[in-house]
């Protein structure tokens, strides 16, 4: 699946209700599901707020792909781009002292990969992967 959405707040939950219908052929269970949605949530909840600032004439791509053992999702945008990303990763770390900068935790914490590349002024692309339930059991 690849989508392309303008960047206003409203296509956040679009972004979310794609994804979902698009693994809705996998079994994956409640929790993953939601743990799924969170962290596309997250992605292009970001994407919004901090890579076109709000402004809503930026594109955000979403590719959704079904490999044979894990599932892909890649959120790019075009805009601001991350000039720190070690910082940007740490915990309760927000450029805005309103949020709780915990983004890319939960993208972290609920997805098995995750993968951001980002240069300032140029965008940034979130890979996350997350194992199909058929891989998780063929490891236990
Ligand atoms: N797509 C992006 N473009 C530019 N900067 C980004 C992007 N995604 C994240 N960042 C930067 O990384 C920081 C950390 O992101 P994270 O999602 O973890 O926290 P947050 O968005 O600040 O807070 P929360 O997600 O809890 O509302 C952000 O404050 C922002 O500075
Ligand atoms: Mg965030």
């Amino acid at each position: 699946m690849k989508l392309e959405l303008l960047s206003i707040p409203g296509n956040v939950r679009l972004a979310r209700v794609a994804v979902a219908a698009f693994v809705a052929e996998v079994d994956y269970n409640v929790s993953d599901l939601e743990e799924i949605k969170v962290a596309v949530s997250e992605a292009v909840s970001n994407a919004v707020t901090h890579g076109y600032q709000q402004k809503p004439d930026g594109v955000i791509s979403i590719t959704a792909t079904l490999f044979a053992k894990s599932l892909e999702i890649v959120v790019q945008d075009q805009g601001k781009g991350i000039e720190d990303l070690e910082q940007a990763f740490e915990p309760t770390e927000s450029s805005d002292p309103e949020r709780m900068g915990l983004g890319f935790a939960f993208m972290r914490t609920f997805m098995d990969e995750l993968n951001v590349v980002s240069e300032s002024g140029q965008g940034t692309t979130v890979l996350m992967r997350k194992k199909l339930p058929g891989a998780l059991q063929a490891e236990s």
